[in-house]
């Protein structure tokens, strides 16, 4: 534990009752959205205000993703472009935080290469926040805390994003170690919340209006393994859904090595529980999936689509898909496309392969060229567009419940949501539906979205 109230009020008294503005920023998943709500949750408790504009922040703080390449590469524009904001108000204080942090040789390079840079905070150090913070109101140079305290207590405090879909993380970490990920390297080994804390911060959200619960973690299935059989993921689900209220429940993600039996029961028996599954299959070719250590073959994984379907013909299903893992050749890459034609996804998350330092997969040897990654890129979503346009006909003439979230940018007059199915339905309206459940019926499909009426 690390007591901040000290620090805290330190802070505040250096502030003088001013109000600060900070500008806080995150990159990647949605656990680090999630971090990034307990930093702003953090920053109010000291007294600071927000702002959208980094040229008004008087604290600027990047959560950074460290997933691929292009990631990184979108942050350090951004730390580069701030130096002229910096030599213009040097009173400015910019924080880097997140998985970029947790590797060594980047948390060097900002030393060195970017002093703009006043502090970095480590991806379990985010309580350690004010310390840092102080630090710098008293004009130290450069501070970091990269320590891990393995304390969620900042999970209470978070300033939510929305007002009806909240993330709840439900572990920390990942023992997976595909060879291409660096997520194990920057976010840890798995560490499980306990029920009890999950069990009421869902409680809480549910008695404050919120419809929609997303559980978080790199690998929910391995929820509670950490915990002696106190609880799994699908006894949690099933405790969850117990809860009163008109909400639903989703979750991100499942590693299917350990997509068990339970968990499908508990999705088919939970109402509240979302019927969708994200369910990454990275390719279709079993070489290729034996090198990325992901543990399963592609029968194995079309043995838990089958068993889904056998339930649900219509059951939805979304995928993470790696395209260029190294000395992938056309055959693995045929058996990917193969695997997309027989599962039908309504929606892929498709990333051409990067070299992540440190992990296995950047030492393996890698004969393919970018232009054919590239050209492999297309054919995928090629075949995912059409494979789309086809299976969205199956919901004309359905109903379906919505939830609202937004007005929608393409069509005046519309707005737009999810179904429980994970597929965006638009739907005639204006922002008063927004964080509402409605009914709609499906009168048109297109290969991104579904369009209907209300009733
Ligand atoms: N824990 C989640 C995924 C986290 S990262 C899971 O296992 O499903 C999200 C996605 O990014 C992964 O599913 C993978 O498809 C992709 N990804 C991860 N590392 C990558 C890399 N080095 N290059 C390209 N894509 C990568
Ligand atoms: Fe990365 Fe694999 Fe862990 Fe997902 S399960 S975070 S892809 S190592
Ligand atoms: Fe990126 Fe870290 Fe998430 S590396 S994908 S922000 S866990």
């Amino acid at each position: 534990m690390n007591d901040n109230t000290v620090i805290i009020s330190e802070i505040k008294r250096l502030l003088g009752g001013r109000q600060p503005l900070a500008y806080v920023r995150s990159f990647g998943c949605q656990l680090n959205t999630s971090d990034g709500e307990k930093i702003k949750g953090l920053l109010r408790k000291m007294g600071y205000g927000f702002t959208e504009d980094e040229a008004q922040a008087d604290l600027i703080i990047l959560n950074t993703c460290a997933v691929r390449e292009n990631a990184e590469d979108r942050v350090f524009g951004i730390v580069g472009s701030m130096k002229k904001l910096k030599e213009l108000r040097p009173d400015l204080i910019i924080g880097i935080a997140g998985c970029m942090t947790a590797q060594s040789h980047i948390a060097e390079k900002i030393k060195k290469s970017y002093p703009q840079v006043d502090f970095v905070l480590g991806t379990s150090a985010i309580n350690g926040l004010p310390r840092l913070l102080l630090d710098c109101l008293n004009g130290a140079k450069f501070s970091a805390d990269i320590a891990e305290y393995d304390d969620f207590s900042a999970q209470a405090e978070q300033v939510r994003e929305s007002s009806f879909k909240a993330s709840v993380p439900i572990m920390f970490g990942c023992n997976n170690f595909c060879t291409y990920c660096i997520v194990p390297y920057v976010r840890g080994r798995e560490r499980s919340r306990r029920p009890e804390d999950i069990i009421s911060e869902v409680e809480g959200l549910v008695r404050d209006g919120y419809k929609e619960i997303m559980l978080l973690g790199q690998n929910v299935n391995s929820y509670g393994n950490d915990l002696g059989g106190e609880m799994s993921f699908p006894q949690l689900l099933r405790r969850l859904n117990a809860i009163e209220g008109d909400f639903w429940i989703r979750f991100m993600s499942s590693h299917p090595k350990d997509a068990s039996a339970e968990l499908i029961d508990a999705i088919f028996e939970c109402d509240k529980v979302a019927k969708h599954l994200h369910l990454p299959v990275q390719s279709g070719s079993d070489g290729v999936l034996r090198r990325m250590n992901r543990r399963y073959t592609a029968e194995k994984y079309l043995g838990i689509v089958d068993e889904i379907r056998r339930r649900d013909p219509d059951f939805s299903l979304t995928t993470d898909i790696i395209v260029g893992f190294p000395d992938e050749t056309e055959e693995d890459f045929e058996a990917t496309l193969a695997i997309m034609e027989r599962v039908r996804y309504d929606n892929i998350y498709s990333f051409i392969y990067s070299r992540r330092t440190g992990t296995k997969a950047a030492e393996m040897p890698d004969a393919v060229s970018e232009e054919e990654k590239g050209a492999r890129m297309r054919r995928l979503l090629e075949l995912q567009r059409e494979i789309s346009t086809e299976h969205y006909k199956r919901f004309i003439g359905r109903r379906m419940r919505v939830l609202v979230d937004d007005v929608s940018k393409k069509r005046e007059g519309y707005v737009s949501g999810k179904s429980s199915e994970f597929i965006i339905v638009e739907l005639e309206g204006d922002s008063s539906l927004i964080g509402q459940f409605v009914d709609v019926e499906i009168t048109e499909a297109m290969n991104w979205a579904v369009r209907g009426r209300r009733v």
